[in-house]
């Protein structure tokens, strides 16, 4: 990983495959999109994904970056919502490239949140076998998360994400600048993805967050571009080492095993991902404690972080501690009668381990 600092504008190169890829991070960055396409010619029709929300947002700067440079976009309208992250949306976006035109040289630009990122990525994935991809990232999560590393995929009525590819992007344009147009619900839940990486690998980011926790909320456009940097680098680095999540990459579950359950049992409704994993990672650090992996007060110290950054800490009494304990035997982690949990040793430092699932009933 390799962070090149200038002004308020950052680079991350992310070093897998032969070439890796730059994840560019900045306020305004957008209008750079034209360049960055350009310079991956050969250059067959490319193909925008994006939904009605953010094309009302941000299509017209989109198009004219690219027409800045000569370049004519198929805009393919996928309807906004988690719900249609399924095969037949991603029909929808195989039609319309292929009706446009598209090649073996055609490349997918995604410009949305993580909903957009996964379903243009598994079209990128499968188009052809393979064409490339270009990930516009425009929600905080999809910013310092689903946008690196390569994760591609829709829902089945069997569970999320069960069917997709590894593809990584030829490239990632974080514009901090249109966080500013997120609803403070989807701003926040994008936050407990960033305590995460505070969690698990960055004591530095943690504190941070803890002393700038008003500018946080605030979304300081300086503070943004530090913070989605730092993410994408800690992401960048956990993916160098393991991209097909053989070990490491599994740290970036932590809270994820309980956040999964919540999610699960309240029907996918009641709470945004991000809302449900800071649950999660409270169960998960109280759970650390009992294990005696970390002395006790780091669970509270995370609480206080969650709370002071407007994210829910405590999983509501009304949520059946069975049919959590229940919905954790189902999530992809388990083997038998042992969890694969990620547990807290120090803010900043988390490890894996297998521990049995009648402990997390405990927990909860
Ligand atoms: N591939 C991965 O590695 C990975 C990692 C984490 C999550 N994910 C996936 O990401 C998805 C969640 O992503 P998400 O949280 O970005 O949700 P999302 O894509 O549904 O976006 C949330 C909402 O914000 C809107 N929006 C997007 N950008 C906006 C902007 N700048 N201003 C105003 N509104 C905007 C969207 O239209 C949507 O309504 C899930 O499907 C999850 O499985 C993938
Ligand atoms: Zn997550």
């Amino acid at each position: 990983v390799k962070a090149v600092a200038a002004s308020a504008r950052r680079v991350v190169h992310v070093a897998v495959d032969e070439s890796g890829y730059d994840a560019h991070i900045g306020a305004g960055v957008l209008a750079e999109l034209g360049t960055r396409i350009m310079a991956l010619a050969p250059l067959g029709p490319v193909v925008i994904v994006t939904n009605p929300t953010v094309r009302a947002l941000y299509g017209a700067a989109v198009e004219s970056s690219l027409a800045g440079c000569g370049i004519g976009a198929r805009i393919v309208e996928i309807p906004d919502g988690e719900q249609y992250k399924t095969l037949e949306t991603l029909e929808l976006i195989f039609d319309a490239a292929l009706s446009s035109g598209a090649d073996r040289s055609s490349v997918i630009v995604a410009l949305g949140g993580g909903v957009v990122g996964d379903l243009a990525g598994f079209a990128a994935a499968s188009l052809f076998r393979g064409v490339r991809l270009y990930m516009v990232p425009t929600t905080l999560l999809a910013q310092v998360d689903s946008s690196v590393g390569g994760k591609t995929g829709v829902n089945r009525p069997h569970g999320k994400n069960l069917v997709g590819a590894f593809h990584q992007p030829r490239g990632v344009l974080a514009d901090t600048s249109t966080l500013a147009t997120l609803s403070d619900r989807e701003y926040r839940a994008g936050l407990a993805e960033v305590v995460k990486y505070g969690v698990i690998l960055d004591k530095d980011l943690f504190d941070l967050l803890e002393r700038e926790s008003e500018r946080v909320l605030a979304r300081d456009e300086a503070l943004l571009v530090e913070i989605v940097e730092r993410c994408i680098a800690i992401k960048a680095r956990v993916v160098e080492r393991d991209e097909r999540e053989a070990g490491l990459r599994r740290l970036l579950n932590f809270g994820h095993t309980v956040g999964h359950a919540i999610e699960k049992v309240t029907g996918y409704t009641r709470f945004l991902h991000g809302e449900a994993v800071a649950m999660g990672m409270v169960a998960a650090a109280k759970l650390s404690e009992q294990l005696g992996a970390c002395e006790s007060g780091v669970a509270s110290r995370i609480e206080r972080l969650l709370q002071a950054l407007e994210l829910p800490a405590t999983i509501s009494g009304d949520l059946g501690r069975q049919s959590l304990v229940d919905a954790v035997a189902f999530d992809k982690k388990v083997s038998g009668d042992k969890v694969i949990f990620v547990v807290v040793e120090r803010i900043g430092h988390c490890v894996q381990r297998e521990i049995d699932r009648g402990l997390i009933a405990t927990a909860l």
